[in-house]
């Protein structure tokens, strides 16, 4: 058999420095565990419209449609900032989501007992935190038609349409049911069904999925305002919410922050299985390029490694060796290794990238 293949596309900002820490990993499995994938590295975002004049390669689009998993680091960043919106880095993102019909995003915050202390809320709140976010990646109102911005009179308009299709919820919403049955069996939709027709077809939907098929798990609806609420209030009352495109976004960068930082979220993006039953994917940390802290050296490499933790568990059963890399990143953190956006300012000495990179290598060594 084949080595299993993936497709690297680091990007732009922290993107190629928080991807060089997975990398090592990949090497390591190889050296230490005789797992080789065959890895091929590409452009997109911003370097590629550096290159190519456009933020995603015909060419790398098709690599992607063929490799086992597509990883990717971030796209983006102030220098893109004027160019013309068809050809912004995220337009290259959002792309490869659409023609790899990746509907189903999945966004797990959990809180390291670790750093518990370290959310900016209290550690009862947070503790033993693990819920999944959901979120719908192919259609709402990301992709909607009509869209743009219009003459109108004599002032310009600027128009995004909020769009779903009934099979386009049913299919998100058993993938949310289905992983609930494998975690805590409870799955809240959230929508805003009492100002949206788009929410009351969504909320329709997700009852009659559960009711034909998931009668065992069970299901809540929420309006998606209360539940960023209750998301700060109380997030330990989920386990799997499932939600609109626009409306996961939001709330998963918020729940990301129950975790500490959003350097520590990681994502993976799911579509229909292809001939070999493995889905189509592409796995990203949740957050973006950091401009910020860009070159620095700061950058947290951890969301990454646990978005190539996903592609371990969900594209290539290797769930045991997903829990290596988990465990080994626990351990790091509870020995108190911290990247600079896990601690407060004069708190102590933030370790580099790289750094982290080593001590979880450390870890995955002590593991064997
Ligand atoms: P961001 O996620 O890049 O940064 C938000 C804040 O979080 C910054 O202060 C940053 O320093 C910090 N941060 C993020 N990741 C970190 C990490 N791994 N370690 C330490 N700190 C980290 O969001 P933004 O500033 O709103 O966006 C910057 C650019 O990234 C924009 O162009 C945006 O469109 C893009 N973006 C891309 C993605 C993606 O590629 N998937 C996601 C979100 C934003
Ligand atoms: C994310 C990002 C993207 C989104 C952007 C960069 C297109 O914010 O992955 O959360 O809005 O989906
Ligand atoms: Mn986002």
């Amino acid at each position: 058999m084949s080595n299993p293949s993936l497709l690297i596309l680091a990007g732009d900002g922290i993107g190629p420095e928080v991807m060089g820490q997975v990398i090592r990993i990949i090497d390591w499995f190889g050296d230490k565990r005789s797992i080789t994938f065959d890895v091929t590295e590409d452009l997109v975002g911003g370097i590629a419209y550096d290159k190519h004049g456009v933020p995603l390669h015909d060419d790398t689009m098709e690599r992607a449609q063929q490799v086992d998993a597509v990883l990717l680091g971030a796209v983006g960043g102030p220098k893109y900032d004027d160019l013309d919106f068809s050809v912004k880095p995220e337009r290259g993102l959002l792309r490869l989501r659409k023609e790899m019909d990746l509907y189903a995003n999945l966004r797990p915050a959990q809180c390291f007992d670790a750093l518990a202390d370290f959310s900016s809320l209290k550690k009862e709140v947070v503790a033993g935190l693990d819920i999944m976010i959901v979120r719908e990646l192919t259609s709402g109102i990301y992709f909607g038609e009509p869209r743009g911005i219009f003459e109108e009179g004599n002032e310009r308009v600027g128009i995004n349409t909020q769009r779903y299709t009934e099979s386009e919820i049913d299919r998100v919403a058993r993938s949310a049911f289905e992983l609930a049955r494998r975690r805590g069996n409870k799955v809240c939709s959230m929508e805003k069904a009492n100002v949206m027709e788009s929410g009351i077809l969504w909320r329709e939907v997700v009852q009659k999925v559960h009711d034909e098929d998931y009668p065992d798990v069970e299901l809540s609806h929420m309006y998606a305002d209360t539940g960023a609420m209750q998301l700060c209030r109380w997030p330990k009352q989920f386990d799997v919410i499932v939600t609109d495109n626009l409306f996961g976004d939001l709330l998963s960068d918020a729940a990301a922050m129950l975790t500490g930082s959003l350097g520590m979220l990681p994502s993976a993006s799911l579509g229909a299985p292809m001939a070999n039953g493995r889905p189509k994917a592409l796995y990203e940390p949740v957050h973006g390029s950091a401009p910020d802290i860009a070159g620095q050296e700061k950058a947290n490499p951890i969301a990454c490694i646990l978005s190539f933790a996903m592609a371990l568990r969900y594209s290539f059963d290797m769930g045991d060796d997903a829990k290596r890399v988990e465990d080994a990143v626990e351990k790091v953190l509870s020995d108190g290794v911290r990247t600079g956006d896990l601690m407060q300012a004069g708190e102590g000495k933030a370790v580099t990238t790289v750094q982290m990179g080593n001590a979880i290598i450390d870890a995955l060594n002590t593991s064997l």
